[in-house]
């Protein structure tokens, strides 16, 4: 089976890894790629080959994966799902994995997702949504601390979280009258603040059937104590403590049923990842947002402890034969620790040398992903602000992030940032 990835950071990183374990795969290509992916090599000894085209590049993908008579695409961010790869790419009798046009505005529009778990008893955060600047500040000011929300897709940026209405008035002005997030902030969601646990939840879905995954919990800020900026996410780590098995088997009955429920209702054919982030709260789990993709670093933590052939799991997904499956995971935990370029996620230096990934690699069960790197006169440099994800499993979380923070020790490269307290709130 011949198999194109779609991406280049951490999370298509961890995929490539695990599909290329797959006995099922003959052949592999992913664009853009990384200098970590094009090191990967199949069960056949084969290496992972990396296309130069840009991953919202639709028709240039799509002309690779016809010349090169792709079995299976996967597609790892979501701005090429929004953008309708997968609608195009079956347009053409491809074959691919992840959400159409239609399922990805779980993720591309905030408004649509806030209606829809409304209408179908999603359980979520009070809520309204608004076209009008007025009404908007008005909800606002009832509410007092609150949460405002571009509509669109923000690079992660649109959500403003506000301590009063004085705030919550400039937030409104911020995205709707001064456009500082353009057309994505034509429309807001303002909910009330939630106080709680944040965790992510994942779950495979073909259409039909949902099949959630473990949790895992992200650390979003920069910096130690989770102060700092916002980012992609400084490291994860799976299970968390927070929830038990009872208490996920639950949270996913009163999440997902409904949700594939108004899928079918709304003609959604929803074949993908489901990546709700969830508040635990004292009245219970509630949903903040969904995303219609893998999270970046929650697959690095998944992947490494998921033991299904992950080809034979997207294919099934793709096929809608989810049904007959059973996810299988490793007992162990895991722990990613990203490691960024000095200053991300404010302005950073590239083509800083990396040492260390081969001896941090063969430390026990440790697997370097590459994010930002490039190759580049024969050495592994920084390319961007997230650069490699760190991941090692251990017998149980504090086994694990002791190994992970091993493994950072051999790394180095000028001005590396790292948060030193990832899975710490486990332990707390
Ligand atoms: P979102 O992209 O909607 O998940 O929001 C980004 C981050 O803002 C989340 O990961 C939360 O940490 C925070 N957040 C979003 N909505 C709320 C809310 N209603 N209450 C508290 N925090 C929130
Ligand atoms: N882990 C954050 C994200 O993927 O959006």
């Amino acid at each position: 089976m011949k198999v194109f990835v779609i991406g280049s950071g951490g999370r298509e990183h961890a995929l490539v890894w695990k599909l290329a374990q797959s006995p099922h795969v003959t052949e592999m290509w992913c664009a853009p790629g990384n200098a970590g992916i094009e090191q990967e090599h199949l069960r056949n000894g084969k290496k992972v080959l990396c296309a130069n085209i840009a991953a919202d590049d639709l028709e240039t993908l799509l002309a690779c994966a016809q010349m090169n008579k792709i079995d299976l695409t996967v597609v790892g961010p979501d701005n090429p799902l929004a953008l309708g790869i997968v609608d195009l790419f079956q347009a053409n009798d491809l074959k691919i994995w992840g959400v159409n046009q239609k399922a990805a505005q779980f993720e591309s529009s905030k408004v649509f997702s806030q209606r829809f778990m409304e209408k179908y008893g999603i359980p979520t955060a009070a809520a309204g949504t608004f076209t009008n600047v007025g009404a908007a500040k008005k909800f606002a000011a009832r509410l007092g601390r609150c949460v405002v929300k571009a509509d669109g897709l923000a690079l992660g940026k649109g959500v403003l979280i506000c301590a009063n209405a004085a705030e919550a008035e400039r937030a409104v002005d911020e995205i709707m009258v001064s456009k500082t997030f353009g057309s994505a902030g034509a429309r807001v969601v303002i909910q009330e603040f939630l106080e709680g646990i944040e965790v992510s939840m994942h779950a495979l879905c073909d259409g039909k059937t949902a099949k959630i995954f473990p949790t895992s919990q992200d650390h979003k800020r920069a910096l130690d104590g989770d102060l700092g900026l916002n980012t992609g996410g400084m490291g994860t780590y799976s299970p968390t403590p927070f929830l038990t098995d009872a208490q996920l088997a639950e949270t996913a009955r009163r999440v997902l049923e409904p949700f594939m429920r108004g899928c079918v209702e709304e003609g959604i054919d929803y074949r993908g990842i489901l990546y709700p982030g969830v508040m635990l709260t004292k009245d219970g789990p509630k949903i903040l947002e969904f995303n219609a993709r893998f999270g970046d670093p929650e697959t690095q933590v998944y992947l490494t402890r998921l033991e299904n052939d992950l080809v034979e799991l997207l294919d099934a997904s793709a096929s809608g034969t989810l049904g007959k499956m059973e996810l299988k995971w490793s007992p162990q935990a895991s722990v990613c620790v990203v490691m960024a370029s000095g200053g991300y996620p404010g302005n950073y230096a590239k083509a800083k040398v990396i040492d260390g990934i081969d001896a941090a690699n063969a430390l026990p069960q440790t697997k370097v992903f590459h994010a930002g790197t490039a190759l580049k006169d024969g050495q592994i440099v920084t390319a961007g602000g997230r650069v490699l994800g760190v991941t090692a499993l251990g017998n149980d979380l504090k086994l694990a992030q002791a190994a992970a923070y091993s493994a950072v020790e051999k790394i180095h490269f000028e001005g590396a940032q790292f948060r030193r307290d990832i899975a710490a709130k486990a332990m707390a």
